[in-house]
C-alpha cells in the first residue's frame, strides 16, 4: 500500500513530465500556469489509490489519474470565470493573467489534452474509462449550469442544492474511484462500490468547501473569502439561514443580497450565519455524507487495512483549511 504522501509525489512527477507544445504561447503558458500552481491533488490521488487497492500495477493507472487531474484544473479555470473569482491556489486566476478568451481556449485544449491521456490506457480497460470519463465530464457541465443558474433563483430546495453539488463536485471523485477501479481490473461491482464512496465523499467535499468560503483564514484558503456571498450562491449555508431566520433578519438578508458593498455584503451575511449556528448545521450535514461514503467502503470485500490510506485521506478533506 502506498501512503498519500507517496501517491502525492508519484503524481507530481507525472504532472511535470508532461510535454505541452511552446507556441502559441498564450495557449500553454495558462495550462503550465495551473497545473503548477500546487492543487491539493485529491482526484489523482483517489484513483491511485482504488487501483492500489486492487493490488494493481500503478504505472498503470497514471494515464487515467492525469486525465483526472487535467479535466480538474480545467474546470477551475472556467469555473473562475463564470465566478468572477480573482484567485485561485493563492495566485491569480487564469483569466485575470491572460484575460477571458485566453482562458477560455486554454482550458479546451486541456479537455483535449485530458483524452489524450486516456488514449494511454490498456485497450482492455479503454473502453469503461472512456464511458466513466465521459459520463462524469457531462455531470460536471451539468452541474455547473444548475449552479448558475440558482444564483438567479430566490428559493432553492435543499435537496436541488444537494444534486447540484453531487453533479458539479461528486461525480468527479465518485468518477475518480471508478476509474481506478476500472484500470486495476475491478468487476463493475467494486467499481459502482468506490463510485458511490467518491460521491458521497464529494458531497461531503463540497459541504467543506461551502464552509470555507464563508470562514476560511484567508492566509490559508488561496480563494477569495466571502466569493459566494458576494455571488448569491445558493449554498446550504444559505438555504439553512432561509430556513430558520425570523421575519427581520430575511429582511436584512434581502437587503444584503443586492448589496454593491461587498465587505459590507460579506460581513453582516456572516453575521447572520453566526446567529443561527449555521456553521455547525453545515458541519453536521458534511458529516452524514462522509458517513455514508464510509458505509459504502465498509461493503466492498477487500481487506480492511488496504483501506485504511483512503479512510485517512478522507478524514483530512473533511478537516482542511484550504
Ligand atoms: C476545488 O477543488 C473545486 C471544488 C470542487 C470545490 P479542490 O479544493 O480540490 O482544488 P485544488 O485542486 O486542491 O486546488
Ligand atoms: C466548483 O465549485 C466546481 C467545479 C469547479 C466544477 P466552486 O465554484 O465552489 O469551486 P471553487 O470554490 O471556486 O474552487
Ligand atoms: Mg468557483
Ligand atoms: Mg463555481
Ligand atoms: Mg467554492
Amino acid at each position: 500500500m502506498y501512503t498519500p504522501a507517496q501517491l502525492q509525489e508519484i503524481i507530481e512527477n507525472a504532472i511535470q513530465n508532461v510535454p505541452y507544445p511552446s507556441h502559441p504561447e498564450r495557449l500553454y503558458q495558462p495550462i503550465s500556469y495551473i497545473m503548477s500552481l500546487g492543487g491539493k491533488r485529491i482526484r489523482p490521488a483517489l484513483v491511485l489509490m482504488a487501483a492500489d487497492l486492487f493490488g494493481a500495477d500503478l504505472n498503470k493507472a497514471i494515464p487515467a489519474a492525469l486525465a483526472i487531474e487535467t479535466f480538474h484544473n480545467f474546470t477551475l479555470i472556467h469555473d473562475d470565470i463564470m465566478d468572477n473569482a480573482p484567485l485561485r491556489r493563492g495566485k491569480p486566476s487564469v483569466h485575470e493573467k491572460w484575460g477571458v478568451n485566453n482562458a477560455i481556449l486554454s482550458g479546451d485544449v486541456m479537455m483535449v489534452e485530458s483524452n489524450k491521456h486516456l488514449s494511454m490506457l490498456d485497450t482492455a480497460v479503454l473502453k469503461d474509462a472512456l464511458n466513466t470519463f465521459n459520463a462524469t465530464a457531462q455531470g460536471v457541465c451539468e452541474g455547473q449550469q444548475l449552479d448558475m443558474e440558482f444564483e438567479e433563483r430566490d428559493f432553492v430546495s435543499i435537496e436541488e442544492y444537494i444534486n447540484m453539488i453531487r453533479l458539479k463536485t461528486a461525480v468527479l471523485l465518485g468518477g475518480a474511484m471508478k476509474l481506478g477501479a476500472q484500470v486495476a481490473g475491478a468487476t463493475a461491482e467494486e467499481a459502482e462500490q468506490l463510485y458511490q464512496f467518491g460521491e458521497n465523499i464529494g458531497i461531503a467535499f463540497q459541504l467543506q468547501d461551502d464552509i470555507l468560503d464563508v470562514y476560511g483564514d484567508p492566509e490559508k484558503f488561496g480563494k477569495q473569502v466571502g466569493g459566494d456571498i458576494i455571488a448569491n450562491k445558493k449554498t446550504l449555508l444559505l438555504l439553512k439561514l432561509k430556513e430558520l431566520a425570523g421575519d427581520s433578519d430575511l429582511q436584512e438578508l434581502e437587503k444584503q443580497s443586492v448589496s454593491q458593498d461587498f465587505e459590507d455584503k460579506i460581513s453582516n451575511t456572516t453575521l447572520l450565519y453566526n446567529k443561527y449556528n449555521i456553521r455547525e448545521l453545515a458541519t453536521t450535514e458534511m458529516r452524514n455524507y462522509s458517513e455514508k461514503a464510509f458505509n459504502a467502503l465498509s461493503a466492498l470485500a477487500v481487506p480492511e487495512e488496504r483501506k485504511r490510506e483512503l479512510i485517512l485521506l478522507s478524514n483530512q478533506l473533511m478537516n482542511r483549511e484550504h
